[in-house]
């Protein structure tokens, strides 16, 4: 049996515009205010009357103790780490129409040498790479594949760079739906086009980049009925919400200084910013961290349009990283991320394709191991420790967002030495390469190799 909640009453939600505040009853296929065509996002009225969490100091107490309970259920829908927390969610009355793959309880490691490298004395990471699919992208896609399941569509679809593809492929089709992908052409890892075939998705590679995929979608979406599942989605941001969630849970409630996030399309930072906010104004925390959002150099969207109109205006580019993940040049959720930076008191960050990819390997090295968007996180905060924004003393959590083995591709060609042509880059990676050593097969050539690594 699933552990019901405690008295949490009037949590009804509803869909709002973050631009004009026009309440949407029902959003439409490509989830934009009817009004002035901005992203929608969900909130609670519910929670600000007294019937609701908020004044009541006793039902914070008793969710959080109600949300440990059901790690120990047995019903599906407890053992999954969004679902878990469903009293901050939009209600889903029929729990048997849930599509979950156990998403969430991922783990929060300790960094001592990655701390050491980037110069503070504690560093966390939440993996959220060790979802069921191998990203973040599945504590969304639990609510919102939930919800296009609850509305009857047979179709679902999403533009990726891979991981929402994989995710979305594996959700629909554990909830009897088929699903639409489409992917910029030779720029998404094999692994992840793996994944969304394996999973029966039509996956379709267009001949543009993720944005251009996106652009496509958009119109496709208002001819067929297809359900949108990108993140422009609200309900995928309310299931990413419980990273947040789930992270202070494990930090027994107390909230760190950082959380460092990395920034694509920015639906992410938004959702764990948004959890932030609202786990405070319910009274479960009383400060916030600083959510600070890390991007590549060559897709460096946010971080120009922070930098230089002051978050007011979008500064597209023209997307280019290794980093296929956050290869993405128009974020769509970029108000939202704004929002999230000035509340929480954050900052913006851009790293370098070797700082991408030594940190990739230096978190590697600690036996953990990220896809290379991941490892912006590490390369931004070695950068804000410089310049002082973070304290040595102060704590950090680097959210994790998908699994080392999504591209292996790249991992072997830093390895090998093929990544960077460029002299200084590759100074700045040497230290962290380790080729495979190709040798004849006899235990005089692996015992002097292990002699040599030895001394080093
Ligand atoms: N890290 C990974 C591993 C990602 O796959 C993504 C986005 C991000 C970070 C950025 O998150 O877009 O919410 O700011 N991947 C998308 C995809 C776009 O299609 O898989 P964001």
């Amino acid at each position: 049996m699933a552990q019901s909640s405690p008295a949490v009453s009037g949590k009804t939600h509803e869909l709002r515009c973050i631009e004009c505040g026009h309440a949407a009853e029902k959003p439409g296929q490509t989830f934009r205010c009817e009004s002035c065509g901005d992203l929608l996002e969900i909130v609670y009225p519910g929670w600000k009357t007294d019937q609701g969490l908020r004044p009541s100091g006793l039902n914070v107490a008793s969710l959080k103790a109600l949300w440990r309970t059901r790690r120990k259920s047995l019903a599906p829908i407890d053992q999954s780490g969004v679902w878990r927390f469903r009293e901050l969610l939009p209600e889903f009355p029929d729990q048997r129409q849930v599509i979950t793959l156990h998403e969430g309880n991922t783990p929060l490691y300790e960094l001592p040498s990655c701390a050491r490298i980037a110069g503070i004395e504690h560093l966390l990471a939440k993996h959220q790479g060790m979802n069921p699919t191998g990203s973040f992208k599945d504590t969304g896609m639990t609510v919102a594949a939930s919800v296009a399941r609850r509305e009857e569509f047979r179709w679902v679809g999403c533009a990726s760079t891979g991981n929402t593809s994989a995710s979305m492929a594996a959700y629909a089709a554990r909830g009897g739906m088929r699903s639409l992908v489409l992917v910029p052409e030779g720029k998404i890892a094999w692994g992840k086009l793996s994944q969304a075939l394996d999973y029966g998705a039509v996956t379709c590679q267009l001949k543009t980049d993720f944005d251009g995929c996106l652009r496509v979608l958009n119109k496709v979406v208002q001819r067929m009925p297809v359900y949108l599942l990108n993140s422009v989605n609200p309900f995928r941001i309310e299931g990413q919400k419980t990273t947040a969630i789930e992270l202070l849970e494990q930090l027994d409630w107390q909230v760190p200084d950082h959380v460092i996030v990395p920034g694509g399309n920015l639906g992410n930072s938004s959702a764990i910013g948004k959890a932030f906010l609202e786990l405070k104004e319910l009274g479960f925390v009383e400060t916030l961290p600083k959510l600070s959002i890390i991007q590549a150099e060559g897709a460096n969207a946010l971080v120009r349009t922070v930098r230089e109109t002051g978050g007011n205006k979008l500064i597209a580019v023209q997307a280019e990283t290794a980093a296929s993940a956050i290869r993405i040049g128009s974020p769509a959720s970029w108000k939202k991320a704004v929002r999230v930076l000035r509340e929480t008191g954050g900052t913006v960050e851009q790293v370098s394709e070797a700082e991408i990819a030594l940190a990739k390997a230096e978190i590697g090295a600690e036996g953990i191991g990220c896809e290379p968007a991941s490892a912006v996180t590490l390369a931004g905060l070695k950068k804000l420790v410089k310049s002082g924004f973070v304290k040595p003393r102060e704590s950090v959590v680097l959210i994790l967002t998908g699994h080392l083995l999504k591209d292996p591709d790249y991992t072997i060609r830093f390895h090998r030495g093929e990544m960077f042509a460029d002299a200084q880059e590759q100074k700045i990676v040497a230290a962290q390469q380790r080729a495979p050593i190709v040798l004849e097969p006899n235990a005089d050539a692996v015992i002097a190799t292990l002699k040599q690594a030895d001394e080093r």
